[in-house]
């Protein structure tokens, strides 16, 4: 996410503009900017690269005078880090600069209608088309564009604006992305989050969705989406800095955990328009989508986990044969590829040695490589003949989370949007699914809603020296990243089998008090998942049973402990089975005092074999 902050006050804008950044740098970013209004127009530096780019440009300010001011650290969504597509973003005439965190979801319709009219942009960027459409609605009254630019826009947005007319203001205004105001004595803050304003003061009001801030040294008045004055509570922050930076988590995994109904919110809504799946970015075509003969899968981790759901997935609705398998076994084992052979590559970083190798090997064989990233202007993303990002923010934890839930719902939308185009799924089965992939947000906020369970247990297994997970089917899959959680971050054996498989060897690892997470949310091979957990407990096993909602009362005779999940499409279950699981190895691994956010011999992007 980018990080956005604001000044207006009797000090120099740039100096505190840069150490706010600076104060956001962990949400991670691929450029940063300011912009100050220095007397006689408004003065814009920006650069790719990290924040010590920028502060050496701007000697730490001094180049850059002035007492109003916005900046931004940038995390790329649409058009690749590069100097012009960092922000601010400036219009035409140079009258607004806008710094913007979120995704303008219709910035191609409005773009392709400011173009028409002479307006000419030098950006990649959706956030230039806010910049631009300030101007071009400005009359005079930076209130009234501001307030005809919010009723056009689609998506998500968090702006900071000053305009050259009004160099005594800063202007904020929000939906769905967050937006703080500072109060201070004699100046007055905006940022997108609170450590970067911590130093300069504790009082804060956060804006609502379409509320505008407008603020001036002495004061600040806030306004509703109806343009009526509003008065907002002060509210008093008691967090110290060190927490503050993890948005008043104690570590990353949880904060990204938490945040993945927002990231999920991002990822799949803009790419559902009218009950239609709608990849903008997707070049294939609807005769290569036909030609398709087989579909390979490669990845890494807990991106190659969510190659094993897509298989499920990919084989029920499209029919169409699929291998997955994990990128440093693909690259070398000389695989079946052609010209029809479609090679899915899935990485978070974009960056991993092996999942790079396998696309080049693939490209080399002459397949088409579509990539699932979520670093924009990766490598991998670079790389590849197309690419559909998960807008799901930096992940900075190493365990990863959020990024593994956008990426399965991204396979998702592929999987929907091929099925879309090839007319295979009758259209009641179709809509039935859409509808489900955008419930996804609401229902993976649900399995957060219920921690105490997840911590419970976990505080009566963290000191385990063995579990073992199990399922069948999306369950399978769902066991393995679940055992993957827990491996690297409490440091605890685990693994992760078919519930099948059990009886031909693994069942004589089991003693009394093993635990067992028998994971049986897939309902057509729940009684077989059943008679696995009666296989274990005779056994000594100690069972945690996941299941849907319905199946709550059967799981309940059988298992020690149970937790429900809603029920969702089968090839869905995973994205929501997952979440308290992540939670279980997050608790385990909190408890047993372990590094979460950096655990021992992991690192977050592998970038070498
Ligand atoms: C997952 O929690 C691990 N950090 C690791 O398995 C990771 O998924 C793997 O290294 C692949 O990384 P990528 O998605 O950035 O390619």
């Amino acid at each position: 996410m980018c990080g956005i902050v604001g000044y207006i006050g009797g000090e120099q804008a740039a100096p505190f503009l840069l150490t706010g950044l600076q104060k956001l740098e962990y949400r991670g970013y691929d450029s940063a900017g300011v912009a100050v209004y220095n007397g006689t127009g408004i003065h814009v530096v920006k650069s790719k690269g990290r924040l010590s780019v920028l502060d050496g440009i701007l000697q730490g300010g001094e180049k850059l005078p002035g007492v109003v001011g916005i900046g931004h650290t940038r995390w790329a969504t649409h058009g690749a880090p590069s100097d012009v597509n960092s922000h601010p973003q400036v219009s035409d005439g140079g009258k607004f600069a806008v710094v913007h965190n979120g995704i303008i979801e219709n910035y191609l319709e409005l773009k392709n209608h400011l173009l028409r009219r002479g307006i000419e942009f030098v950006s990649d960027t959706d956030t230039e088309v806010v910049a631009q459409l300030l101007e071009y609605y400005y009359r005079g009254d930076v209130l009234e564009a501001i307030s005809r630019v919010t009723a056009r826009v689609e998506g998500s947005y968090a702006l900071g604006i000053i305009c050259a007319d009004c160099p005594e203001k800063v202007f904020a205004v929000r939906k769905d992305s967050p937006l703080i105001v500072g109060l201070g004595q004699g100046e007055n803050f905006i940022a997108s989050d609170i450590p970067a304003i911590l130093s300069k003061t504790r009082d804060i009001c956060r804006l609502h969705d379409k509320e505008i801030a407008v603020l001036e040294k002495d004061g600040v008045q806030f306004f509703n989406s109806d343009m009526e004055l509003v008065e907002k509570p002060v509210e008093r922050v008691q967090w110290d800095v060190a927490a503050a930076e993890k948005g008043g988590y104690e570590h990353f995994m949880m904060k990204e955990i938490c945040e993945q109904p927002e990231a999920l919110r991002k990822t799949i809504s803009p790419r559902i328009r009218e009950g239609k799946i709608v990849l903008d970015d997707m070049k294939l075509t609807k005769e290569q989508i036909e030609k398709i003969n087989k579909v390979f899968i490669v990845a890494c981790g807990t991106s190659y986990h969510v190659g094993v759901v897509a298989k499920y997935a990919f084989e029920k609705l499209l029919k169409v044969p699929m291998e997955v398998d994990v990128a440093s076994e693909f690259r070398y084992r000389e695989p079946i590829l052609d010209e029809n052979t479609l090679v899915i590559i899935i990485s978070q970083s974009g960056e991993t040695a092996d999942t790079l190798a396998a696309l080049r090997e693939a490209k080399k064989r002459g397949a088409r490589v579509l990539s699932i990233v979520n670093v924009v202007g990766s490598t991998i993303a670079n790389e590849s003949d197309d690419v559909l990002y998960t807008w799901a923010g930096p992940e900075i934890a190493v365990a990863s989370t959020k990024a593994y839930s956008t990426q399965l719902a991204v396979i998702y939308l592929i999987v929907l949007y091929m099925a879309q185009e090839l007319g295979h799924s009758p259209q009641a089965e179709m809509e039935a699914y859409l509808e489900d992939l955008q419930r996804l947000p609401d229902l993976a906020a649900a399995c957060l809603a219920d921690k105490k369970t997840i911590q419970y247990f976990a505080s009566k297994y963290f000191n385990a020296r063995d579990m073992y997970f199990i399922g069948r089917n999306v369950d399978y899959a769902a066991s393995l990243e679940a055992s993957l959680k827990l491996k690297e971050i409490s440091y605890i054996h685990s693994e992760a089998y078919t519930g099948g498989e059990l009886k031909h060897g693994p069942i004589s690892l089991l003693e009394d008090g093993t635990l067992v997470i028998a994971i049986c949310t897939y309902g057509r091979l729940f009684d077989k998942m059943m008679s696995n957990v009666r296989e274990v407990k005779a056994r000594g096993a100690v069972v945690l049973g996941i299941t849907t909602r319905d199946k709550e009362e059967s799981l309940s005779q059988q298992t020690d402990y149970q937790f429900c999940i809603p029920k969702i499409t089968d090839f869905m279950l995973p994205s929501l089975s997952i979440i308290p699981l992540q939670l279980f190895a997050y608790y385990v691994a909190s408890m047993k005092g372990c590094d979460i956010d950096k655990p021992r011999n992991l690192a977050k992007s592998v970038t070498v074999e």
